[in-house]
């Protein structure tokens, strides 16, 4: 399949606004390789974002070889274990929503799987007055997994790996002042993108002042 795929023309005709709607936390990912070409497509679509100041703090890191995304992965687990897991065991609780379990196995899968996700993309960013800029950050963020819902390929943010943030950031040779921020594992999905389920519209939008919410 990746010898097919034709960098410059691929996810360029998907509608924005179709795109945004059917994006959501893919988990389970083939580990099949993908081109680095591709993932230097979807780090430049995160280049266009706002920053403060148009600052521009981000770094991308594509860590590839296996034995190197093994070694991420055992922290990742660890901090799952640790910080996750613990809410996952509540949630066997049969009155607990089952959308909110499927979450919850599929994040399980992850932290089980991470090693196989052919990508693991962190992105890190310089820091501002001793401060992360991680509101500059995550819009460019978004549009990574924007762009990654683009182009067909699996994608979710994560963050725990923040647990082992030291390590982990010294490991990739990242400058103190530049830490990771996000962890995102990057694959040819198992599944399928579609629309992630969220509350209506109703619920959180305003006419005028807090509490006036209109629906039309
Ligand atoms: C700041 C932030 C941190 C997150 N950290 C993790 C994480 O460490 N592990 C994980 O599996 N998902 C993580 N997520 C993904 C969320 O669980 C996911 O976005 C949410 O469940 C909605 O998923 P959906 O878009 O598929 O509905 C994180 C999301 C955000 C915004």
């Amino acid at each position: 399949m990746n010898e097919e795929i034709d960098i410059q023309s691929i996810g360029e005709t998907l509608p924005l606004l179709e795109g945004l709607r059917t994006t959501r936390a893919i988990r389970r990912l083939k580990p099949d390789p993908v081109p680095l070409a591709l993932v230097r497509k979807v780090c430049e679509a995160a280049t266009f974002a706002p920053s403060g100041g148009n600052r521009q703090p981000w770094q991308f890191i594509a860590l590839t070889d296996p034995e190197r995304r093994a070694w991420i992965a055992e922290r990742y687990r660890k901090a799952f274990d640790t910080y996750i897991r613990p809410a996952v065991e509540a949630a066997k609780d049969p009155g607990f929503p089952e959308k909110k379990r499927r979450m919850q196995r599929a994040a399980i899968h992850l932290a089980e799987h991470l090693h196989e996700a052919p990508v693991q993309l962190f992105v890190a960013g310089w820091t501002r007055r001793g401060e992360p800029q991680a509101q500059s950050l995550f819009p460019a963020i978004q549009n990574l997994l924007l762009a990654c819902r683009a182009v067909g390929l699996g994608a979710c943010l994560t963050t725990i790996h923040r647990a082992y943030g030291e390590e982990i950031d010294r490991y990739l040779g990242l400058p103190e002042k530049c830490p990771s921020i996000a962890l995102i594992p990057i694959g040819w999905p198992l599944g399928k993108y579609g629309q992630p389920p969220r509350a209506s519209i109703d619920e959180c939008f305003h006419d005028d002042r807090f509490g006036d919410t209109s629906s039309t």
